[in-house]
């Protein structure tokens, strides 16, 4: 038996305040039950004084495991817990992750209506460890309804292939701009391309897209790079943009209600604040997307739509609703008018 104790991250109840420990359990019993050993249901315990989730595995876990609990939204050090001569000992692991994109890309754009990036990294967690299209870590995600980008860049520092929708071209101008400026500044080298989508029907132009390729001078020439588009669009044209089977996970953070849209989002074509009419119109595009497998997550305010509805419109799409008491753990306020809670769903192999 080998035990391991996760320090939560100092940060991390800032975010989720009292409720910060239940989400740590659930995000870390999700990500265990894939491990090879089998492992006890993690707790929070305090070792030495130091407050961790805690668990225990019948053997010890290998590199890629670790990696994958150092990738927790709320992991901030790993130990091994060891009893030397009757006292207890917190040995900690190095952090031997992969390195992609630095994570302070995920923290320096600030604004109003942005989701917490440590929420978003769970999200992306969760759908991860859920999916079952394949074991690479070069997943593709796209974020369906993506604001100024905190899901793309989260995506970007597990290695992942990002490509976002937005209906508000102010958005997804700022994201260029900035992402551009970012490659440039970290000396990346990069590829920028922009096409225009138009309906093959109507022959009018439907979304504009901005793709990113872009690496480290050696792995550029080795061709091992990575890619960040955006479009210019509307969520329920996701079938028009992208092709059939395409996205491994999906993540987004649906609008909470009236508060974060702003004149030019409220004018732009396609745009509601009501969550329960973008889902209706997008889930059955986004379905088609997603390979057979793939995750979808997706957060909302439950004060303007309920888990019960939001379940509902995911079954009606065709996709498994994960209902297991562990996928129903995520529910936490953000503050007075916006309580959230996630879903997850399947697009089942046949
Ligand atoms: C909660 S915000 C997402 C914030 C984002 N995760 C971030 O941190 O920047 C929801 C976004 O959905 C966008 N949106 C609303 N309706 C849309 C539609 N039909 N198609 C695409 N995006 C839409 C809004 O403009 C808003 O930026």
């Amino acid at each position: 038996m080998s035990k391991y104790a996760i320090q939560l991250s100092p940060g991390h109840n800032r975010v989720y305040y009292m409720e910060s420990q239940k989400l740590s359990v659930a995000e870390l019993t999700i990500t265990a039950s894939g491990f090879d050993s089998k492992c006890s249901s993690p707790a929070i315990e305090n070792i030495k004084g130091v407050v961790c989730a805690a668990f225990t595995c019948e053997s010890k876990l290998s590199r890629h495991e670790i990696a994958l609990l150092y990738n927790l939204s709320f992991a901030f050090v790993i130990f091994e817990v060891v009893e030397i001569d009757g006292d207890t000992y917190l040995l900690p692991i190095e952090n031997l992750s992969p390195q992609y994109f630095d994570d302070k890309i995920t923290t320096i754009l600030k604004y109003q209506g942005k989701t917490n990036e440590t929420f978003t990294k769970m999200m992306i967690n969760v759908a991860a460890q859920t999916c079952s299209t394949t074991n690479d870590t070069n997943l593709r995600l796209l974020d369906p309804m993506a604001g100024k980008g905190t899901t793309l860049f989260c995506g970007l520092t597990r290695g992942f292939d990002v490509y976002g929708i937005e209906i508000s071209t102010k958005y997804t101008n700022e994201i260029g701009i900035f992402f551009k400026k970012y490659l440039e500044r970290e000396k990346y080298k990069h590829t920028t391309q922009k096409r225009t989508i138009t309906s093959k029907q109507t022959k009018k132009q439907i979304g504009k897209a901005s793709h990113f390729e872009f690496a480290h001078k050696q792995d550029f020439a080795d061709g091992n790079t990575q890619k960040l588009e955006i479009v210019d669009g509307d969520s329920a044209l996701t079938n028009f943009y992208y092709k059939k089977n395409y996205f491994d996970i999906i993540v987004v953070d649906l609008p909470y209600g009236i508060q974060h849209s702003s004149k030019q989002q409220r004018q732009s074509k396609g745009f509601t604040r009501n969550p329960e009419q973008l889902l209706s119109a997008s889930l059955p595009a986004w379905r088609d997307v997603l390979k057979r497998g793939g995750v979808l997550v997706i957060s909302y305010n439950t004060n303007v739509i309920s888990k019960t509805k939001a379940n509902d419109l995911l079954s009606k799409a065709g996709l498994t609703v994960l209902d297991e008491d562990i996928y129903n753990q995520f529910e936490h306020r953000v503050d007075a008018s916006i309580k959230r809670d996630i879903s997850i769903a399947k697009k089942e192999i046949l």
